[in-house]
């Protein structure tokens, strides 16, 4: 029987890890650690077939990582763990997540769940340099060259993101906590 489940145990973290490499793995497993990052599982059979992270930050929900085991793709699993994290949060919600233009799995998925999605070089044109820096550290996308946006209370709302700058303070703190401190972390 397949399940989606809320905050499972750390299994997940082992999809990232096997899926993603080593880095991202241990990205996860630090914010999990820190009691930052929240994860949804699928679970098939008691075993963890695919995981979703997260963390909400003041009206924002970040998905971190979203994985399904390569065997278990294309059966609706990636879109049943973002419509059940959707569903635990208000229509004033902006959700996020950032991938790589070549990752046309991941792309394709936040498409059909109608979020907006927007190239780095878009990002910078709409709202400046600056706002582009402030999602980088939000969500320690330094890899990443395409973000996704949706507010559930409608169309993707312009607001939502310009507002990101009076949380520029929380932005920082959190970037340092997830981002910048587990990279220093590698190099003691
Ligand atoms: C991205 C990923 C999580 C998708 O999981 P999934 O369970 O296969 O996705 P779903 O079956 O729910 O598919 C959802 C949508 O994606 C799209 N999609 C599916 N396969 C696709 C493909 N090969 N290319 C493009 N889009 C595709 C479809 O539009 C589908 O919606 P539809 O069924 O309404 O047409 C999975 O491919 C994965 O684990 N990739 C590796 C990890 C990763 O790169 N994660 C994203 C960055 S963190």
């Amino acid at each position: 029987m397949v399940q989606v489940v809320d905050n499972y145990h750390n299994e997940g973290v082992d999809l990232v890890y096997e899926y993603m490499g080593w880095l991202q793995g241990y990205y996860a497993e630090y914010c999990i650690q820190r009691g930052i990052c929240k994860q949804l599982s699928i679970i098939d059979s008691g075993r963890v077939i695919g995981v979703l992270l997260y963390y909400a930050f003041a009206d924002y929900v970040v998905i971190y990582y979203v994985i399904v085991e390569r065997g278990h793709r294309g059966k609706g699993y990636g879109k049943a763990l973002i419509s059940m994290l959707e569903k635990q949060y208000t229509a004033k919600t902006l959700f996020m997540a950032s991938t790589s233009s070549t990752n046309t799995h991941a792309v394709g998925l936040f498409k059909s769940l109608n979020y907006t999605i927007l190239s780095r070089e878009e990002i910078v044109g709409r709202y400046g340099y600056s706002l582009l820096d402030l999602l980088t550290k939000l969500m320690c996308s330094y890899e990443d060259d395409v973000y996704m946006f949706k507010a559930l209370g409608g169309a993707y709302s312009l607001t939502m993101l310009r507002k990101l700058r009076n949380y520029s303070q929380g932005i920082i703190e959190l970037w340092h906590n997830i981002c910048y401190k587990p990279w220093i972390d590698l190099f003691k």
